[in-house]
């Protein structure tokens, strides 16, 4: 048992997705939330560059006790989780990858839709998910530019948000798909718009559940989950602005308002992050 926090890290805002279902299947963790407001979009960075700040981040969310890590995000999870695991040996690491294996599962049209940036595309996490599940369906593909920036900025819903979801879905409808597979962790606060585009006869699958549902797993695997009668807290921290990020935080409609929050900036200085 340990009533130690979760550590889990974005880019920015796109990893409360992923927070959020912990939340809702473990209250009484304790999480510590890492946006690295000060370098988002991941995606079209360097994939060293990305790596070295996966790095850093970790480092620092461990220094503030965290007992296990959850990359929530697609970008550096194929850019750094292994490397995470091979530099951190002891820390039980949650990442991300496309949720093509269900998709493949369960497509009667036999062709998925995916939506994440172009460095997850790129990587080999998703080359050997592609490789593994999905042989026998077509995969689209679309990096939906500029998205991270419009949830970034809370308009999940505007006119700029609902053009680029709408470039990249409406070649995906017309070509038949019947799943949309989404593979950034920003876009899940997009789905009401994307149910929108798709309509009700394409399944949209977020992966939050599932990623959470492990953290459960390998909690207890390491014997490190807090005692269900702990009052787990938040703390959610940004190497941005933190009133920009406070005030974003209603906009993105989570629903975390009944707990203990707090929020915080933190800076990266010498290569490092510091309180
Ligand atoms: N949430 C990140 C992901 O899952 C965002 C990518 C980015 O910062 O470009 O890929």
């Amino acid at each position: 048992m340990s009533t130690a926090p979760i550590g889990i890290f974005d880019s920015g805002v796109g990893g409360l997705s992923v927070l959020c279902e912990i939340r809702q299947q473990y209250p009484y963790e304790s999480v510590i939330y890492l946006a690295d407001q000060a370098h988002v979009p991941y995606g079209p960075r360097p994939v060293e560059e990305v790596r070295r700040f996966s790095e850093e981040i970790t480092r620092f969310l461990l220094s503030r006790g965290a007992k296990l890590i959850v990359v929530a995000c697609n970008t550096a999870s194929a850019a750094a989780l292994r490397h995470l695991r091979q530099i951190f040996p002891q820390v039980p690491f949650v990442g991300m990858e496309p949720a093509v294996k269900p998709a493949a599962e369960t497509t009667t049209t036999g062709k998925v839709g995916v939506l994440a940036t172009s460095a997850t595309f790129q990587g080999e996490l998703y080359a050997s998910v592609v490789e593994r599940f999905a042989n026998s369906v077509m995969l689209l593909q679309s990096t939906c530019p500029g998205l991270v920036e419009q949830i970034e900025a809370g308009n999940l819903r505007g006119k700029e948000t609902a053009i680029i979801l709408e470039g990249a879905l409406k070649p995906m409808l017309a070509a038949g798909i019947d799943t949309v597979v989404l593979g950034c962790t920003h876009y899940p606060f997009a789905i009401p718009l994307i149910e929108e585009i798709v309509g009700p006869g394409v399944r949209v699958i977020d992966p939050a559940p599932a990623i959470a549902r492990q953290v459960g797993r390998l909690l207890e695997q390491h014997g490190l989950r807090a005692p269900a009668d702990s009052a787990g807290t938040i703390t959610l921290l940004t190497t941005g602005e933190r009133d920009q990020f406070a005030s974003l935080l209603p906009t993105l409609e989570i629903d975390l308002t009944e707990d203990m929050i707090e929020v915080d900036a933190v800076v990266w200085e010498g290569g490092a992050v510091r309180d």
